[in-house]
């Protein structure tokens, strides 16, 4: 039976290129795996907003738990409707509500991608960064006081749980066990924030006994972001608090040459929901419209939902796909220092295919 995957493309450049993505894991999953898919297009936007007052509509988050995956583009336009609304009514509630506690976030330095950093080999860099993506810093725990006056005080709580810790270190422990180097980082502020933090280093004493086939080490975030820049090859598997890796996979997709190329999947590891994928760039509205955006992220994150759906052999014949055309480097998008168009791209990775 064809895999059932509900397509939210979204704002801006969101549905040009989930577009590509689509076009290309298609033919991907049909060519390596003989798999099929029923897309279903779903129209939540901000234009979507302004039409009826809400993201989706009230049975939305049912009809998403019909679909065996989600791939999402971007929402947001904060020119014409804020953040707290685009993003806070469907992009974040859709990580808790489905329980996608693992944020996975790959970075790899593809042949033809120009590093920022001196000196660092084609496949060099090659980690995967695991985010907790339920709790921590961005618990929707806080309030505030006194409003607009001299004496207005907001408070923001952290909120870090034994099992939320545990399952986010077990799932980059599983891993890290299965890549060649099987070396984890767990990275907190543990100096600095005794109890949230101190939690969360020792899960990570806990959980560490049960792989004694991992090398791993805990290492604090300021350090963390110094050695991301310094010395990102020695990275295998990272695992950190939901700010945290929000922040670090900024910098690791910066030193892997471009937004455009980073991919992410939020999954719940259990499959009593979907799990969605989606590129880790927004709506971009600076370029949104002229057909430039790098579809990479989207077929890349597209390719992460393939390996979800036990397609590994269409996952590892997209990724390829992407990867011989960057290293060809005749078709590159003005990000990467191109002319070509977002159609385009998706034309060179089908005909790489
Ligand atoms: P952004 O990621 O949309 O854009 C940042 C910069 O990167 C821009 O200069 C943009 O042109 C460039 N860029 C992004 N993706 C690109 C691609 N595929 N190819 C080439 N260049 C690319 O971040 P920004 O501008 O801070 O946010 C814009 C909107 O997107 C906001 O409403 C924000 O809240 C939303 N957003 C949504 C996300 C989501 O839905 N998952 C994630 C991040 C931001
Ligand atoms: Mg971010």
């Amino acid at each position: 039976p064809a895999h059932r995957i509900a397509v939210i493309g979204g704002d801006g450049i969101g549905p040009e290129v989930i577009d590509q993505a689509v076009r290309v894991v298609e033919k991907a999953a049909a060519k390596f795996d003989k798999a099929e898919f029923a897309w279903n297009k779903l129209p939540w936007s901000t234009s979507y907003y302004q039409q009826h007052g809400h993201m989706l509509p009230p049975d939305g988050w049912d009809t998403l738990a019909k679909h065996d995956a989600i791939l999402f583009g971007a929402v947001g336009n904060p020119a014409v409707v804020s953040d707290k609304v685009t993003v806070h009514e469907l992009l974040l509630p859709m990580r808790r509500k489905f329980d996608q506690y693992v944020n996975l976030r790959p970075a790899f330095l593809f042949a033809g991608v120009p590093c920022p950093l001196v000196g660092k080999a084609p496949g060099a860099i090659d980690m995967l960064v695991y985010r907790e993506n339920t709790e921590g810093e961005y618990a929707p725990v806080g309030g505030n006081l006194y409003p607009g006056t001299e004496n207005e005080i907001a408070v923001q709580t952290g909120v870090f749980t034994r099992r939320g810790c545990e399952r986010i270190l077990r799932a980059a422990f599983e891993a890290a066990r299965k890549r060649p180097r099987k070396t984890l980082t767990s990275i907190t502020k543990s100096n600095a924030q005794v109890y949230g933090m101190g939690l969360w280093d020792d899960a990570y004493l806990a959980v560490r006994k049960e792989y004694p086939d991992v090398r791993s080490s805990s290492l604090l975030v300021d350090a963390a972001a110094m050695d991301f820049v310094r010395k990102p090859e020695t990275f295998d598997v990272v695992v950190a608090s939901n700010l945290f890796g929000d922040i670090l996979t900024d910098l690791s997709a910066a030193v892997t040459g471009s937004i455009g190329l980073a991919s992410s999947a939020n999954i719940n590891p259990t499959k009593q929901f979907p799990s969605m994928f989606e590129p880790v760039h927004g709506s971009a509205p600076d370029i949104a419209g002229k057909g430039i955006a790098n579809p990479m992220a989207a077929i890349l994150s597209a390719a992460l939902m393939l390996d979800h759906l036990g397609l590994a052999a269409s996952a590892a014949g997209t990724r390829d796909a992407v990867a011989k055309v960057l290293a060809e480097g005749k078709v590159k998008t003005p990000d990467l220092g191109g002319t070509a168009t977002t159609t385009q791209i998706g034309d060179a990775v089908l005909a790489a295919l």
